[in-house]
Parts: C-alpha cells; sequence; structure tokens
C-alpha cells in the first residue's frame, strides 16, 4: 500500500505541472499514483541503457566501465546526501518524499556499480588472465572497489523490506556498511588508473561536492556527539575534522598520480 503522509504539497504552484501532486512516499499525476522508488528504477534502467546503445563497443571497454562508474557514484551521492542534508536543513520541502526514496538510489548505486565492475574487470582488466599485466597498486585498488562492492550488495539486500522485517536490530548495523563502501570506493576511485578526458575538471567538481556531502555529515556527527557529550566544547568535532578531511581529499585527488599502473 502506498504510503501518505499528512501534509499534502501540490507542486504546480512550484513550477511543477499543474495537476501533479507529491505526497509523503508517492507521486500522483492525473489520478495515477507512482512510487518514487519505481521513478528512479525507471529512470536507472533508462540511463543503463542509453550507456549501453551509445556505447562504440571498442576494447578496452572504456565507455560502460567509466558511464557506470559515474552514474553510480552520483546515486551513491544523493542516496548519502539526503538524511544529512534534511537534518541540517529540515525546513527545505518535500523531506518525507526525499526520505522515502533513499533506499531507492541506494539499490540504484548497486545496479551501476555492478555494472561497472563487471565491464571494468571483464572488458577493461581482461578478467584473471589480464591481472598480471598489472601492477600490484593497481590490483589492490581493484581490491578496494571489490570489498565496496562487497558492502553495496549487502546494504541493498538488506533494504529489501521482508529482510528489513526479520533483521531487527543487526538491519542498523548491517546498513551502515553503506558509508564503510563509500570509503572504500574513494579509496578505489583516487587510487585506480583513470582515463577520463577533461580530468581536471572533474577532479574540481567531485572534490567540491565531496567537501560538500563530508561537511553535511561531520555537521550531523558533531551534533549527536554534542547531545551525548556535554562537557564538549561548541562544534568542536566540525573545528578539527573538516580541515582534515579537506587536506586529505585534496592531497588525494591533486596530488596522487591518477595514471600510476
Ligand atoms: C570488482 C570491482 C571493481 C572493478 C574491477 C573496478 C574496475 C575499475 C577500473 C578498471 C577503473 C578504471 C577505468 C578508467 O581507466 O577510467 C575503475 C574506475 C573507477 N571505479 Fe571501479 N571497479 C570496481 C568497483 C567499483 C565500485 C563498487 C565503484 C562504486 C561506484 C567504483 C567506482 C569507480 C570510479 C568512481 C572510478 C573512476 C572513474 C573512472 O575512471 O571511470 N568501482 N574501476
Amino acid at each position: 500500500m502506498v504510503k501518505r503522509v499528512a501534509i499534502i504539497r501540490t507542486l504546480g504552484t512550484a513550477g511543477t505541472p499543474a495537476g501533479m501532486v507529491w505526497s509523503g512516499a508517492s507521486c500522483t499525476m492525473a489520478g495515477v499514483t507512482t512510487r518514487p522508488g519505481a521513478i528512479i528504477g525507471a529512470l536507472g534502467a533508462l540511463l543503463s541503457a542509453a550507456v549501453y546503445l551509445t556505447s562504440p563497443h571498442t576494447v578496452p571497454v572504456f565507455h560502460e566501465t567509466q558511464w557506470y562508474a559515474g552514474i553510480a557514484f552520483a546515486f551513491l551521492y544523493v542516496a548519502l546526501s539526503i538524511r544529512p542534508l534534511y537534518t541540517t536543513f529540515p525546513r527545505l520541502p518535500y523531506a518525507s518524499t526525499a526520505l522515502g526514496s533513499q533506499p531507492a538510489f541506494g539499490i540504484s548505486a548497486f545496479y551501476f556499480a555492478l555494472l561497472h565492475s563487471y565491464s571494468g574487470f571483464w572488458g577493461f582488466v581482461g578478467g584473471f588472465g589480464g591481472l598480471r599485466y598489472w601492477s600490484g597498486y593497481f590490483a589492490s585498488s581493484l581490491c578496494f572497489g571489490l570489498l565496496a562492492l562487497c558492502l553495496l550488495t549487502i546494504a541493498a539486500a538488506t533494504s529489501i523490506p521482508y529482510l528489513k522485517r526479520h533483521m531487527g536490530a543487526y538491519w542498523k548495523f548491517a546498513h551502515r556498511f553503506i558509508y564503510v563502501a563509500g570509503v572504500l570506493i574513494l579509496i578505489h576511485g583516487v587510487t585506480v588508473t583513470i582515463h577520463l578526458a577533461h580530468l581536471r575538471a572533474i577532479l574540481i567538481v567531485t572534490y567540491l561536492s565531496l567537501l560538500f556531502l563530508l561537511g553535511l555529515h561531520i555537521l550531523r556527527f558533531d551534533r549527536y556527539a554534542a547531545a551525548r557529550y556535554h562537557a564538549l566544547p561548541r562544534r568542536i568535532v566540525t573545528v578539527i575534522c573538516f580541515p582534515v578531511v579537506s587536506v586529505v581529499l585534496f592531497w588525494s585527488f591533486f596530488f596522487l598520480d591518477h595514471h600510476a599502473h
């Protein structure tokens, strides 16, 4: 059954086509009710088809590997930003819709990460036989990617309502793997060989976006620590963690060699 919340906002007045209504976890357009999860799922299916159909089908498989990685990263970014965004800015509109669509973004991230890993390993690296031509440094970067994929699989599987209901207290613990996966993906992304055109511009935009996301998470953790440990000086977690994170990210984005094989 589609979940509904008390506050119903008509987006027609806020620039959305008239007759389209968002209510909590569903979107109603001309009498047809759709969950945001279904829209995100359909978007994922369309995007993956578009990547495949626009591929030049060359070997090594650059096109699919890179586009699937980028889309997986974007979905994961949205999945990880929704909650801290709403706890930091509680007045933002469509809170319950956004929070309700978080699992769909996480599952889509897993789907694209799976496609990326498949084309990356078989079409780019050359499978197990191809591994011997790459350095140990590159192989360890792939291991971080593989580990991240395993954790994303656990996080996606535990989003299934049946498992969620039956896992009880373990659910929250298992679901936190998504944060560890995020860190491993960062390590994989900055250590793996990257053959992207416009790499510098992409690195600058990604760096700034990640700073924003990590800043939100640090602020959230700061509020949690302040509520738990009253003796802590105000904003101490943010004052210490944010500069450290900015410097580490800056080093890994702009000083590490992204072409080390
Ligand atoms: C077995 C698992 C994995 C394998 C074999 C793998 C393989 C690769 C390869 C070969 C590249 C280099 C592509 C290039 O030269 O441009 C790459 C890059 C990248 N991978 Fe993975 N990967 C794996 C898991 C993941 C996962 C789970 C993510 C999550 C989103 C991810 C995100 C990225 C990103 C962001 C890049 C850099 C951008 C790019 O070059 O496309 N990878 N990966």
